[in-house]
């Protein structure tokens, strides 16, 4: 009964009651069992530990920005050469591919006034793709490119083309970039170091079949912050929180140092954060967990992108899972008694959290489905209810831990009204990680900033596009002035 009565106000919590929030989580949690309570203690940030962690983030950024100190900076914060956004002016018939998120795309996309249709077809990238070599990758990409152009029937057309690369790119201009190095589940050889556009054009030259003009390359953070701004102009930051974790800002030029192209006279450059490297220099060590240690330990990429596998979907069920297994070999779980499933690397998908913390008060549908699933059949209502614990507490983390970074944008960039577009699995598909992150940016910020958190839809596809058509704008607008 009182697990029951405590569930229901778990739930208001996730809702609408941020601010008895705490109040109500105090409760909750005194139903949590005691040990699993105190063992998950380092999995909970308080804010003095969040405004440690915006302060060294603050320092990271200045120090991606400046150019004596961005060569071994590991918040890289790349200058995108996307310098202005979106009037609203832009027309015409776009082409858009979108890698590096959940699901590889191709897009064909128009666009004419507040007016905007868009086509688009998924194609998978087997794994020994995204292991291979660079050349077959883009070989791969330039025959889905062509599938769809002959499928929508404008391979004779040569469209303008935005390509949403979701991996941190050095770029020399906005149509060059140069692959830093890989992140997330790819790790394809002869490719870091190179420009991935010139890859991409000379794999479409080897079919000789489609014609393209490539205008943009960018980060899918970029193509978030575009989209968002496209439909609300006090857009000034865009978020990923999906398969990975970053971000993007506009920053003034005069504080871009790496910034070396033409002023088109806004001012303002986009700059690529790569924040998901953040930590990679141990400064974030301080707060990691055995968890975080043991899953950056196991991934493809150990020491790389340390803020990121404690925040983004590629590793968020990962942490939960051994936080359950460590508890059930300690016999604080399931009566001590695991499954093979439960011990298996990469089994408790990520968005079994979003399920659980779904559930309606007291039920735990979606969790009894899922233990079940897991070969864990024998769970108990006390079972439940430290699960759904340890989902939160994974899950909190990671929406405080995106909140720090939002606030310390918010106070860097100094404007008094700033919406943050925000895109990405997690963020779209769990249940209350919008609610903890307005809840905690409230805390964190400064009262004089008004901000807004708003769902992207789908940045990668039409920011790709929007980009691509202002620079298509532009390039115009320079050869009138000529
Ligand atoms: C990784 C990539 C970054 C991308 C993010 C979200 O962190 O390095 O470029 O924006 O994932 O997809």
């Amino acid at each position: 009964m009182r697990i029951k009565r405590v569930m229901t106000i778990l739930n208001d919590l996730g809702r609408v009651e941020l601010d008895r929030g705490n109040q109500h989580r105090a409760e909750y949690e005194s139903i949590v069992s005691n040990e699993i309570r105190e063992k998950c203690r380092d999995l909970i940030y308080d804010n003095e530990t969040l405004k440690k962690i915006m302060n060294i983030f603050l320092d990271n950024i200045k120090r991606g920005l400046a150019k004596a100190t961005h060569p071994d900076a590991t918040v890289k914060c790349f200058p995108t050469y996307v310098q202005d956004l979106p009037d609203g002016t832009e027309t015409g018939k776009f082409l858009a591919l979108d890698l590096g998120g959940t699901n590889f795309r191709v897009l064909l996309i128009e666009l004419s006034g507040e007016h905007f249709e868009m086509k688009s077809k998924i194609f998978a990238i087997p794994q020994h793709i995204m292991l291979g070599s660079g050349e077959q990758l883009f070989d791969h990409i330039a025959e889905c490119l062509a599938i769809f152009v002959k499928e929508e029937q404008v391979q004779h057309e040569t469209l303008p083309l935005g390509f949403t690369f979701s991996f941190p790119l050095a770029q020399k201009g906005l149509t060059v970039g140069i692959l830093e190095r890989w992140t997330k589940g790819f790790n394809c050889s002869n490719v870091v170091g190179n420009d991935v556009v010139q890859m991409l054009n000379e794999a479409i030259e080897r079919r000789g079949d489609v014609h393209i003009d490539v205008m943009a390359v960018l980060n899918d953070s970029t193509g978030t912050l575009m989209s968002c701004a496209w439909l609300n102009k006090n857009c000034r930051i865009g978020i990923i929180i999906g398969t990975g974790n970053n971000g993007c800002y506009v920053e003034k030029q005069e504080n871009a140092e790496l910034f070396d192209d033409n002023d088109m006279g806004s001012g303002k450059v986009i700059i690529n954060l790569e924040m998901g490297a953040f930590g990679d220099d141990g400064c974030l060590d301080f707060a990691r967990t055995e968890y975080d240690k043991e899953v950056d330990k196991h991934s493809i990429n150990p020491g790389k992108q340390i803020q990121e596998k404690m925040i983004s979907g590629m590793y968020m069920g990962e942490l939960v899972r051994l936080a359950l297994e460590k508890f059930t070999k300690e016999g604080l779980l399931f009566g001590g008694k695991g499954s093979d499933l439960l011990y298996e690397r990469g089994r408790f998908y990520t968005k079994y959290v979003s399920e659980i913390e779904s559930d309606e008060p007291g039920l735990f549908t979606n969790q009894k489905e899922i233990l079940e699933e897991l070969g864990l059949k024998h769970a108990s209502e006390q079972d439940y209810v430290n699960v759904r614990f340890i989902c939160e507490c994974v899950s909190r983390r990671a929406a405080h831990l995106a909140s720090a970074a939002i606030t310390t944008l918010l106070h860097k960039m100094d404007e008094k009204k700033v919406t943050v577009g925000i895109d990405g699995s997690v963020y779209r598909y769990h249940p209350h990680f919008k609610n903890l992150m307005m809840e905690k940016i409230r805390e964190l910020c400064d009262p004089s900033i008004e901000f807004d958190l708003m769902l992207s839809e789908d940045g990668s596809g039409r920011g790709a596009a929007l980009v691509a058509a202002v620079a298509a704008r532009q390039k115009k607008k320079a050869q009138q002035a000529t």
